[in-house]
This record gives C-alpha cells, sequence and structure tokens, in this order.
C-alpha cells in the first residue's frame, strides 16, 4: 500500500553535501552577485554583504536545517507540516502555504532563465551568433528577439525557440525529481557541481589571459575589491546586500528544510549548514568575482563596468557572449559560460521544486511519479504565460513578489518561529544535537533580537521604495530601439540625468519626461499598445533630423517629426557603431515601442493568487485526511 512507502533517504554524507551546495549555488552567484555589486559601485557592496552575511545568512541556514530537519523526524518534508508540528495553533499549517506558493512561482521563472542557458549553450556551440553574413550580430536584439520583446525578426522569428528551450528544460527537472533524492537529485549533483568548478576555472584562466582591450582583468578586480566607505550610509545598497544573501542561499523557500528532512534524527546539521554556505560563498566570492566583472573590465574599460554589468541579463547574456566571441575558441568558451550558468541553475532549479513534490508524497501519500506529474501539470501550465508576456514584464513582476519580498516574509516568520514560538532553548537543543563543530552562542540572540528587527527594517524599507516611487502600480513600458538590427552593429544609449543639472539638462529633461508622460498616457487611455517608427540621421555632432515618421496604435498621433527630433535630442540617444567610429553618421531607422503592461501585472499577480489558493485548499484536504486516520486510529 501506498501508505507504508517509506519517505526518501540522502544515500551519503558526500552526495547530501554536493546536493546542499547544488541548492544553493546558481544564478545568484555567477551573474546576480556580479551584477548587484557593480550596480552598487563595486567595493561600496561589499562591507554591508559580509554584515548581511553573518547577521542573518548563516543564522537563518542554520534555522532552515532545524526546522526541516525536525520536520522529517514526523514525516514532514514542506512547510505546512513542519509549522504544524512546531507552533501549536491549527492556522500554523495555513501559514507554511508560503513554502509552496513562493518556490512553486520562483521556480517558474527560475526554470525559464535556466532554459535561455541551455538555449545560448546551443548558440554558441553552433557559432550562431557569432557571424552573420556581413556584420557582426547585435547581441542586445538577438536577445530580445529571442524573448518575444523586440520590434524586429531578424534573428528569430517568434517564440519557437524560447518555448523548445523551456520544454527540454522542463523535462530534464521533472525526470530528475521523479528519480527522487538519492537517485535523481543527488546523482545530478555528484556530476554538475564537480563539472561547475571545472567550467569556472576554465573560464577564469581564459579571461586572465586574454589580451585586454580597454583595461586589465585585474582592474575590474580592484573595482569590485577596493572598500568604499562612502556608500555604507547609502539604505539601499544595504537592502540589496541582504536580498542577494537571501537570494544566494536559498533562504526563504522551505528549499533547504526540505533537503533537512531526508536526514536522519542525529545527523549534524550544524556542520551541514556551515558548508552549504561556505561552500555558496566560495563560489560567489571567488567566480562570481572573477568571471563577469573582469571581462566586462577588461573590454568595455572599468569606467563602463556598472553601466555594463548593472543589468544582470544584460551582463550574463549580452556583454559576457559579446567579449568572448572577439577572441579565438569562442564558440568553446561561450559555450562553456552558457553551461556553466545552466548546470549551476538546474542543481538549484531541482531544489526549489522537491518541496512541492514532498509536500504531494508526504501529505497526499502519491507515488513519485505521481507527484512528479502534479507538478509538470502545474509548472507547465504556469509557465505559459511567463513566456508569452514576458515582454509586458510578467517575469519581474514574479520576481518581485517572490524572489525579492517573498522570501524575506517567509524568514521573518521562520525567526520568530524558532527563536520566540518553538522557543530558542528548544531551537538551540535541536540545532546543537548532533553537531561536531561549535556553534557560538552568539547565535541564539542574533537569532532571537537582531536577526528579526533586521528583516522588518528591510521589509519596511522594500514596502516603502515600493509605494513612493509607484512600482505597485503598473505604468506603461517604452523601449527605443533600432529597427533593422543585422544592419547596424552598434548601441543606442540615452542620457542618465543625475542631481546636479545644468539649465540647459535641465530642460532636456523637461522635455524628455512630457513626451514620455504623453506616451505612457496614450498607451493608458486607448488601454493597449503602439509603436512609432522613424529614420534618423544621426550626426557624430551629436545632431539628429528624424524623418518619415509614422505611427500605430495607441501612438498614432505622434507623427511630428519636429518634435520627435526635439526628444531624441534631449534624450541624448546616440548610436554608436562598434569598432567603425567614423560611419556615425548614417541612417539608422528607428523603433519606439510602447507597452500598455497593467493588464500582464495583473495577470501575473492573479497566477501568483491562484497558487496560494490552489495550495491553501490542498493543505486544507490533506490535514483534513489525517485528522480522520488519527481519529479512526485512536
Ligand atoms: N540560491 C539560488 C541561486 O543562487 C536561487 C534560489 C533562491 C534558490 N532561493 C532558492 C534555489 C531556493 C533553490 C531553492 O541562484
Amino acid at each position: 500500500m501506498s501508505d507504508t512507502q517509506t519517505r526518501d533517504a540522502w544515500g551519503s554524507k558526500i552526495g547530501l553535501i554536493l546536493a546542499a551546495a547544488g541548492n544553493a549555488i546558481g544564478i545568484g552567484n555567477l551573474l546576480r552577485f556580479p551584477g548587484k555589486a557593480a550596480d552598487n559601485g563595486g567595493g561600496a557592496f561589499m562591507i554591508p554583504y559580509v554584515v548581511c552575511l553573518l547577521l542573518f545568512g548563516l543564522p537563518m541556514m542554520w534555522v532552515a536545517w532545524s526546522i526541516g530537519r525536525h520536520g522529517g523526524a514526523f514525516g514532514h518534508g514542506s512547510l505546512p507540516g513542519m509549522f504544524h508540528r512546531m507552533w501549536r495553533w491549527k492556522g500554523a499549517k495555513y501559514v507554511g502555504v508560503l513554502g509552496l506558493a513562493l518556490p512553486m512561482v520562483f521556480v517558474l521563472y527560475y526554470t525559464y532563465i535556466e532554459a535561455w542557458c541551455l538555449g545560448y549553450a546551443w548558440f554558441s556551440f553552433s557559432g550562431d551568433y557569432l557571424q552573420s553574413a556581413d556584420r557582426t550580430v547585435h547581441m542586445s536584439s538577438y536577445f530580445n528577439e529571442f524573448l518575444g520583446d523586440a520590434p524586429t525578426s531578424s534573428y528569430f522569428s517568434g517564440l519557437g525557440a524560447a518555448l523548445a528551450a523551456m520544454g527540454v528544460t522542463l523535462v530534464l527537472n521533472v525526470w530528475v525529481l521523479s528519480r527522487g533524492v538519492a537517485k535523481g537529485i543527488e546523482v545530478l549533483a555528484k556530476i554538475a557541481i564537480p563539472l561547475l568548478f571545472i567550467f569556472c576555472i576554465a573560464l577564469v584562466v581564459r579571461i586572465f589571459t586574454l589580451e585586454a582591450k580597454a583595461d586589465t582583468a585585474i582592474a575590474g578586480l580592484n573595482f569590485l575589491w577596493t572598500p568604499d566607505v562612502t556608500k555604507l550610509s547609502d539604505f539601499q545598497v544595504w537592502m540589496e546586500a541582504a536580498g542577494q544573501i537571501f537570494f544566494t542561499l536559498s533562504i526563504g523557500f522551505g528549499s533547504l528544510e526540505c533537503y533537512a528532512s531526508y536526514l536522519k534524527k542525529d545527523d549534524d546539521i550544524a556542520l551541514t549548514g556551515l558548508s552549504t554556505a561556505a561552500t555558496n560563498e566560495f563560489v560567489e566570492i571567488i567566480f562570481g568575482s572573477m568571471i563577469a566583472i573582469p571581462a566586462a573590465a577588461l573590454f568595455y574599460g572599468v569606467d563602463r563596468v556598472s553601466e555594463v554589468a548593472g543589468s544582470t541579463f544584460g551582463l550574463g547574456m549580452i556583454s559576457i557572449p559579446e567579449v568572448l566571441r572577439e577572441f579565438p575558441g569562442a564558440e568553446i568558451f561561450g559555450g562553456i559560460w552558457f553551461l556553466l550558468l545552466f548546470f549551476a541553475a538546474f542543481t538549484s532549479s531541482v531544489a526549489v521544486a522537491q518541496p512541492v513534490m514532498a509536500f504531494f508524497q508526504d501529505e497526499f501519500k502519491v507515488s513519485r511519479a505521481k507527484a512528479a506529474l502534479w507538478l509538470a501539470g502545474l509548472w507547465g501550465v504556469g509557465v505559459i504565460p511567463v513566456i508569452v508576456f514576458f515582454k509586458y514584464g510578467y517575469l519581474d513582476e514574479l520576481d518581485f513578489w517572490s524572489g525579492t519580498m517573498g522570501l524575506v516574509v517567509l524568514a521573518l516568520i521562520e525567526a520568530v518561529l524558532f527563536a520566540w514560538i518553538f522557543g530558542i532553548e528548544k531551537g538551540w537543543a535541536e540545532l546543537t544535537r548532533g553537531a561536531m563543530v561549535q556553534v557560538p552562542g552568539l547565535f541564539r540572540v542574533i537569532v532571537k533580537y537582531v536577526t528579526p528587527v533586521a528583516l522588518i527594517v528591510i521589509l519596511v524599507g522594500w514596502g516603502w521604495d515600493a509605494i513612493s516611487t509607484g512600482k505597485l502600480l503598473p505604468t506603461p513600458k517604452r523601449t527605443v530601439a533600432i529597427a533593422e538590427p543585422h544592419r547596424f552593429a552598434g548601441t543606442l544609449s540615452a542620457t542618465e540625468f543625475g542631481e546636479d543639472l545644468s539649465p540647459e539638462d535641465q530642460r532636456k529633461k523637461t522635455v524628455v519626461e512630457a513626451f514620455e508622460k504623453e506616451l505612457d498616457e496614450a498607451a493608458e487611455t486607448a488601454g493597449g499598445d503602439g509603436s512609432i517608427r522613424a529614420t534618423v540621421k544621426l550626426g557624430a555632432d551629436g545632431g539628429v533630423s528624424v524623418s518619415d515618421v509614422s505611427a500605430e496604435g495607441c501612438v498614432s498621433a505622434f507623427t511630428d517629426a519636429a518634435r520627435l527630433s526635439e526628444y531624441l535630442i534631449s534624450r541624448g540617444t546616440a548610436y554608436k557603431e562598434v569598432g567603425n567610429e567614423a560611419a556615425l553618421a548614417r541612417e539608422v531607422p528607428l523603433v519606439i515601442d510602447v507597452r500598455h503592461k497593467a493588464p500582464y501585472i495583473w495577470m501575473a499577480r492573479a497566477e501568483i493568487g491562484a497558487f496560494v489558493l490552489i495550495f491553501l485548499w490542498m493543505i486544507r484536504s490533506s490535514f483534513r485526511r489525517h485528522e480522520q486516520n488519527e481519529g479512526a486510529a485512536a
């Protein structure tokens, strides 16, 4: 009978350690970390980062392993059951819904990113983006077209490639999960983690032996590792550092808890937690800083590192391949870069999905195959809008709620549960039982007082930021792009207006804002998308002249060429030919897209809500069954 099936267990100690490392090591280490560090001033980021690691990264890591092993002893691998055992309150199991809905939402878009990496590994090995017939492939348009987020179709016509990559990624994930913890996840980790180290070393050696085009690779390291104490008073930097610590350590989704539930009662969790954090930080700090940032410095120069690397996906999918393809062996090294990201993501995505698997198996007593099938159903259906509506910011919206806010909310609940409700004395006893390492006594004070307060401060800070910047109310999205990227290898860039503006810049800023506000209003009143097309002559002196303006959709009234040139001049849109400065004065077909995001943002929120409701209902029906069974047994 299925009720008597025993729970999964880890096959070996080394397997567990590799699987736990694979859980934590992911895109967060190799892409999000360098991206965030660059965006927050390099050296300015590292001090808050290390403080946050000690203040709540490591403590929450231990809390997670304690909650997980404790719940596992009662046969629960997901948070509803774990909370139910630690918290004598009927509602506790429903609070645990966050430990199902958040990872479910997260895994949808995380595996989509994983799928990009798989697709790009293919495009690298096959040389797809290396050269076109006469010109260099425009990487930014290539990426946007791949995602269906471009007004052009020079490289991809439609979402076929993205859907295929996602399909393969989904099948691989479900296949590993259906084989179980020891034969699936553990085997994957034993293959993927060593490969990951080999790929990292190959790339580091590659980048540090390349001939510098702008600055040296070492200059990139200096950018990251020269402490800058002037930014320490910037609250934003602290919040970003805290967010990165949670994300990279896989805290706040119930995933580490789930891995811990497959341990035995006296297995050492203090050491396992420590080794998970240590391996993760090793990869993040060493490889996370020795690949992407030095590569950007080498090619674009240190001055441009923040700009180039500040966009996480831009760094991984546009800048790094752009750098690597300039040197011999581009197919191989580009391929290694994307396979590295793919394997890092793969061992993390099975980890995020495992709590949901465990929930089906432990609480509904279904077989592994059936659990995997249910999961695949939710996953396959749930990911479709993420792909189709990507261009409306669907993925970013899911990321904000689950990958930024959600994991901190859940971590706060867990810290309070562990230190105040379960009780720090019992919690301490749970953590140290069977421990070979000495956990510092300070841990208790930190978990009980410092961590919860710091988490509340972060949440209030984010909430405040989201409300004051109007992030919660979706606004239309505008993009200015080259209409025929295959003919023009170059970049379009807009002036960033700083704080102390000259009167002239102030005037320009006013022009830009007024024009963009009108575009947004047009999209909002018409409730639809629109685009403006024009031929633009960009002079080397920064001059712009516009001709052949046409517009359609909600912005069809915007055909005034004089006004458009005024906007483009003020915006500072400069078209820069890569490697051919002499040809700056040429005609570029431009297109300005305006997308009405609101309906899709609300759809994303509804999808999150739907997952919460589905899992609440499942928790209710499964726990009812337990109660009836217990009643019958008594
Ligand atoms: N730590 C993963 C990374 O660095 C991402 C992640 C966040 C995650 N939360 C998780 C992975 C929960 C597995 C489980 O990319």
